[in-house]
């Protein structure tokens, strides 16, 4: 039994300990917003928040989350009003979709560090979320524009 702290809220899960918390989040607890895409750590379709920092949730066992406090796309906002969402919104920044939560969740961890962050610092923060539609220009403008 693994007690797990997700968007605030308690679960108990009867799962094995080295369960990837990806499939904890998605089959157990059907918080689908946490996208499987490589499945390797390679692509950021997965990334959640763990203690407030951007984490690969296909590399992470439960086991290494107990007390720990993990925040998914469903918990970033209560009403998709976090000022990344309105920036992604009015940039019309999904192409597919497909990807975007994990660019969100790693966005909102850059911005959570580095409130005004410079064009590396972008570079850097969101280098591990692939694109495969190449929205990549509206999400840097997005981040900027949320950034103020
Ligand atoms: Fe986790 Fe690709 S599914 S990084």
């Amino acid at each position: 039994m693994f007690e797990l702290t997700i968007n605030g809220a308690e679960h108990t899960l009867d799962a094995e300990p080295n369960m990837p918390l990806l499939w904890a989040l998605r089959d157990l607890l059907h918080l689908t917003g946490t996208k499987f895409g490589c499945g390797m750590g390679l692509c950021g379709a997965c990334t959640v928040h763990v203690n407030g920092e951007a984490v690969r949730a296909c590399l992470t066992p439960i086991s290494a989350l107990q007390g720990a406090k993990i925040t998914t796309i469903e918990g970033l906002s209560a009403d998709a009003s976090h000022p990344l969402q309105h920036a992604w919104a009015s940039h019309n920044v999904p192409q597919c979709g497909y990807c975007q939560s994990g660019q969100l969740m790693s966005a909102a961890a850059l911005l959570t560090k580095t409130p005004k962050p410079s064009d590396t610092d972008i570079d850097k923060a969101m280098a591990g979320n692939i694109c495969r539609c190449g929205t990549y220009p509206r999400i840097k403008a997005a981040i900027k524009s949320a950034a103020g």
